[in-house]
């Protein structure tokens, strides 16, 4: 079904995805298009109305992304943020300069006319900032509705138009009432309709899936985690039993992983087919010590072992995958099709065995499909699950991979998340995990001089993993891990925890 949304044009702001998340969270469908996109394309999708993200570039010089003036006639209203007002001051015929002050993070914002925009607003409160250039000279037909202590023009319009810009970010949760801006844009200005929403996305992909995949059979591959098992979830209903699910054990897993994750699929009524193939992963890794070398073959030897079994279903026309609309966002910009990303998502397999790719998700963001997969019964503990890398532990013990440590590693993590879970700890962070270092300390148990392996402890907070900050664990948190990490844990006798952030490391330590 086709859905008017409310464009957002990307000029490269971090929060341009933030944007889009926050208009559909008021129920109206939103899309991310570059800002160099034909306004032909704008056009076909018939918007409510136009938002201009921000970005790091200055309307006034050479290399400054400037969209097409075309998109002030398509008849439809506009929104600036920050880069996106000076933007359109800019090609309107005002002017924009260098700030004496620049102004960062929050800020008081000062109504001073009345106007739609602030529908059932106070005429003060406080906004987020980020801007090095201001508006110095409004463009003709504009009016400043609102200001702050270092920006005489905060908020401007253009009424008759229905050109609107915020110097500051409505889509920031630090930005009181942005919500409320957002939607008075969205409901008051484009009068925009509702037309997004979880439960009635289930019906329509449910119907588009089975006109799609017809008669033929879809295979998935399954971790475990939110996207491939909400996917599968998903495509079961619309299917059945013509859908095939596979996981697929490396014998790199955490501990009592396998059985787990049976056991939820199982419960969710998935045709569900468990591969072990611990022991060919675990040969081809000996004397392995390089990190992306290890990641190539377990990558390879995840396709062979899938391929093997995709081989036997018949009639298999489909390869599920549960792409979301970041990756395609990031990757194609525009248009196109997303990037096949690691080896857990089994790339190159679809055009070897002549599979199409079905991707249910590619207009979906992460929370998009946490809502989705309440509504169709995944339990919570599949959904607020960790991320896991698709190498699993591989990347955690460093170096060679070996059944022993693999056994002190699973328990020493285990340790640690289930100590996590006990204290309430474990929503709190975006992933949590421990890692088993290639050298050994010594240290002094009972009489005896010991000289045994290290591990370091890593929990980050991050909303995307793009950048991550290490945890603040309360200290008793930490020692009581720490114990229960010696005293258990056969083979190790230190344990340390990372305070990197990231960047300049990485959250994985491989
Ligand atoms: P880094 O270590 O790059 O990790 O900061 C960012 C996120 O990606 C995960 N990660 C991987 N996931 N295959 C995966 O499927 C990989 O090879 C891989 N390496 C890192 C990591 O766990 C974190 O969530």
């Amino acid at each position: 079904m086709r859905r008017r949304p409310i464009l957002v044009i990307n000029f490269g702001s971090q929060y341009v995805q933030l944007i889009a998340r926050r208009i559909r969270e008021l129920g109206i469908y939103s899309e991310i298009l570059n800002w160099d996109a034909p306004v032909e394309e704008l056009k076909k999708r018939e918007p409510y109305g136009i938002i201009l993200s921000g970005g790091p570039a200055s309307v006034y010089t050479k290399e400054a992304p400037l969209p097409s003036e075309d998109i002030y006639n398509l008849g439809v209203p506009v929104l600036g943020i920050c880069y996106g007002l000076q933007v359109i001051a800019y090609q309107l015929g005002g002017k924009v300069k260098p700030a004496e002050h620049q102004e960062y993070g929050r800020a008081r914002l000062r109504v001073l006319k009345n106007d739609r925009i602030f529908e059932s607003i106070p005429q003060e409160f406080d906004v987020w900032m980020s801007h090095a250039d201001k508006v110095e000279e409004l463009p003709p037909g504009f009016e400043t509705l609102a200001v702050s202590e270092n920006s005489p023009h905060a908020v401007i319009a253009s009424k008759d138009r229905g050109v609107y810009g915020f110097q500051f970010h409505p889509e920031v949760v630090h930005t009181s009432y942005g919500k409320e801006l957002l939607a008075n844009f969205a409901y008051g200005v484009c009068g925009a309709q509702r037309n997004w929403e979880m439960g009635n996305f289930i019906e329509e992909k449910v119907r588009e899936i089975r006109s799609v995949v017809g008669v033929s059979h879809v295979i998935s591959a399954l971790s475990g985690g939110v996207d491939s098992t909400v996917a599968s979830v998903l495509v079961h209903k619309a299917v059945g039993d013509r859908l095939h699910c596979f996981f697929i054990d490396h014998g790199l897993l955490r501990l009592r992983e396998r059985e787990e994750v049976e056991r939820n699929l199982r419960s969710l009524g998935l045709p569900l087919k468990v591969v072990d193939a611990s022991r060919l992963f675990l040969e081809r890794l000996k004397g392995v010590e390089d990190p992306e070398r290890k990641r190539k073959i377990i990558g390879e030897t995840f396709v062979e072992v899938f391929e093997r079994e995709a081989k036997k279903v018949k009639g298999a026309k489909f390869l599920l995958q549960g792409t979301l609309y970041p990756d395609v966002v990031e990757s194609a910009g525009i248009k196109g099709s997303a990037k096949i990303k690691t080896h857990h998502n089994v790339g190159g397999l679809p055009e070897k065995m002549h599979l199409r790719l079905l991707e249910p998700f590619r207009e979906l963001f992460k929370d998009e499909v946490r809502k989705l997969g309440k509504l169709l019964g995944v339990p919570d503990e599949i959904l607020r699950r960790h991320p896991f890398p698709g190498p699993g532990l591989a990347v955690r013990i460093l170096g060679e991979v070996t059944q022993e440590d693999l056994e002190i590693l699973r328990r020493a993590d285990h340790i640690f998340i289930e100590e996590l879970k006990k204290a309430g700890l474990y929503d709190r962070v975006w992933q949590a995990f421990a890692v088993l270092l290639p050298i050994k300390s010594v240290g002094v148990m009972g009489d005896v001089r010991t000289y045994e392996k290290v591990v370091a402890l890593r929990a980050v907070e991050s909303t995307d993993g793009m950048t991550a900050d290490w945890y603040r664990f309360p200290y008793d948190f930490l020692d009581k891990v720490m114990r229960r990490i010696i005293n258990e844990v056969r083979g190790v006798g230190r344990v340390v925890y990372d305070i990197s952030s990231k960047p300049p490391s990485t959250i994985e330590w491989e």
